[in-house]
């Protein structure tokens, strides 16, 4: 099990959360993917099986969902909060003008190319340790994995299983990520009325991922407050065992089960 630099446990899923968050992706594709187009998406799901259930959604513990798992854990809270946040938009009048469908089969493949090219994974796990404890680099970048942009690959994924996309999802999938990205900046500042985007399912994209991925560098920080205060707890636990010892015994302290689990993080 991979140990941060306080020795205290990263954030990470259990092989049921793995597979239950898998699932239900797999559920979401099945009930709002129709058409033709529905055996090629459970197809390429099929084949990357393994690889969409571990794949990580960042590489570094400070971004989010860096954990085996992260993706479709990012994924699922993408589609979910895309719903919510289109809801959100019609409570204050607006008319959409795309189907439940496009906006979810854009949440779905917005981050696609994480997962990887046909034979490589994107993320492999980060071998430097220095790198690791240092630079919170729990994965790094795949060097076999040859150079894409992370949509350009999805679209390159989407393509090899012959997945027809309309010009909304294409929209929706180029654009999620917002200003964040250099690249689209000529979609989002128009300075002709004509060039202005026509819908706002990019928007809504881009509110449910941002929302998703700060929900889920928070949980991050959090579950890592937790262990840390838990460390703390232990090096206070075993200074009072030695204090007691130094101070009032002449014999050796003895190291009980829990004293040892407390020094060295396993039973004994
Ligand atoms: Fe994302």
């Amino acid at each position: 099990m991979t140990k941060k630099m306080s020795g205290g446990k990263m954030r990470e899923l259990t092989a049921e959360q793995i597979q239950k968050n898998y699932d239900t992706l797999i559920n979401t594709i099945q009930l709002y993917v129709t058409g033709d187009r529905k055996d090629k998406v459970l197809k390429m799901y099929e084949d990357m099986k393994d690889r969409f259930m571990m794949a990580p959604a960042s590489a570094k513990e400070h971004y989010h969902n860096a954990m085996l798992g992260g993706y479709v854990d990012h994924i699922n809270r993408v589609v979910d909060f895309s719903l919510k946040v289109k809801e959100l938009w019609e409570q204050g009048n607006c008319k959409m003008d795309f189907t439940d469908e496009e906006l979810v089969f854009s949440a779905i493949h917005h981050d696609l190319g994480k997962v990887g090219d046909l034979e490589n994974d994107y993320y492999i796990p980060q071998d430097n340790e220095w790198r690791r404890k240092n630079m919170g680099e729990i994965f790094t970048h795949n060097p076999k994995c040859e150079y894409m942009s992370v949509t350009d690959r999805a679209f390159f994924l989407l393509q090899h299983y012959n997945i027809p996309i309309t010009k909304k999802e294409f929209i929706g999938i180029r654009l999620t990520d917002g200003m964040y990205e250099e690249a689209n900046k000529s979609y989002l500042i128009a300075y002709k009325s004509e060039f202005q985007l026509r819908s706002t399912i990019q928007y809504i994209l881009h509110q449910a991922d941002m929302m998703a991925a700060q929900i889920e560098g928070r949980l991050t920080k959090e579950s890592n407050e937790k262990d840390e205060t838990e460390v703390q707890e232990r090096i206070k636990n075993i200074k009072e065992v030695v204090g007691n010892y130094e101070g009032t015994s002449t014999e050796k302290p003895k190291i009980t089960n829990d004293l040892f689990e407390e020094l060295f993080g396993e039973k004994r």
